[in-house]
């Protein structure tokens, strides 16, 4: 059985990320494959248990090594319970922020440095690496604008605070931002940077591009 094809989903909040992950879904689907969808943090009963922790924004005291342990935590767990299984099957995983997310958001918005995220990544995700990562870069005004209305949003519904990350200043997302764009570069054969304000379809047809560019090199869908 061929192993699987690992493709992750990376952005600001309010990149749209997530929705492009269900459209490029919906898009295999109606093709006969049956992606597997997941996020970090969350994705498992644990992980979902370590999110609220890490989202919720009375957690505003968390250390940021702290921060990172639990992502990392949820991340292990993700790995041993879903993205390993399905992969080992042969199956496609869909997976909304992997360690490129701690290496923006820890290693560069709260100052960690990539040799730390990159050395635990090394110890706890053993040499698993997406084979494709679809970088979402919108300016970031709109990003944050966007994710900003969304908690809003989110909180008066359902009374759910996940609004720790959102609540930090602009100076720790350009932070944030300035990383993804190191990482892009750096990893250039693994990551595909969609980048400025583009609308949705626009943005679905470069996914799907990528992704059945990679597909088809790999043949093992
Ligand atoms: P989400 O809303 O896209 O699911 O992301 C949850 C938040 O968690 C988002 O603000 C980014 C943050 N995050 C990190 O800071 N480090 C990580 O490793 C991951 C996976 C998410």
């Amino acid at each position: 059985m061929p192993r699987g094809f690992f493709v992750t989903f990376e952005g600001l909040d309010g990149s749209g990320k997530t929705t492009q992950l269900k459209r490029l879904a919906l898009w295999m689907q109606r093709r006969g494959l049956m992606p597997v969808m997941t996020r970090q943090p969350g994705g498992t009963s644990t992980g979902d248990r370590i999110r609220e922790l890490l989202l919720d924004s009375r957690g505003r005291s968390l250390a940021p090594m702290a921060e990172m342990a639990m992502m990392f935590a949820d991340r292990a767990q993700a790995i041993a319970e879903v993205i390993e299984p399905a992969l080992a099957a042969g199956k496609t995983v869909l997976c909304d922020r992997f360690t490129d997310s701690t290496e923006a958001y820890q290693g560069g918005g709260r100052g960690l440095g990539s040799e730390a995220v990159l050395t635990m990544h090394r110890v706890i995700c053993g040499g698993l690496q997406p084979d494709l990562t679809l970088l979402l870069l919108p300016s970031l005004e709109s990003s944050l604008e966007r994710a900003r209305r969304r908690n809003e949003r989110v909180a008066a519904q359902s009374g759910k605070d996940e609004g720790r990350f959102e609540g930090e200043q602009d100076a720790f997302f350009r932070r944030v931002w300035a990383k993804y764009r190191e990482i892009a570069q750096r990893d250039a054969g693994r990551v595909v940077c969609i980048a400025g304000d583009l609308t949705i379809d626009e943005v679905h047809e470069q996914v799907v591009e990528a992704v059945a560019m990679r597909i088809t090199e790999a043949s093992r869908v």
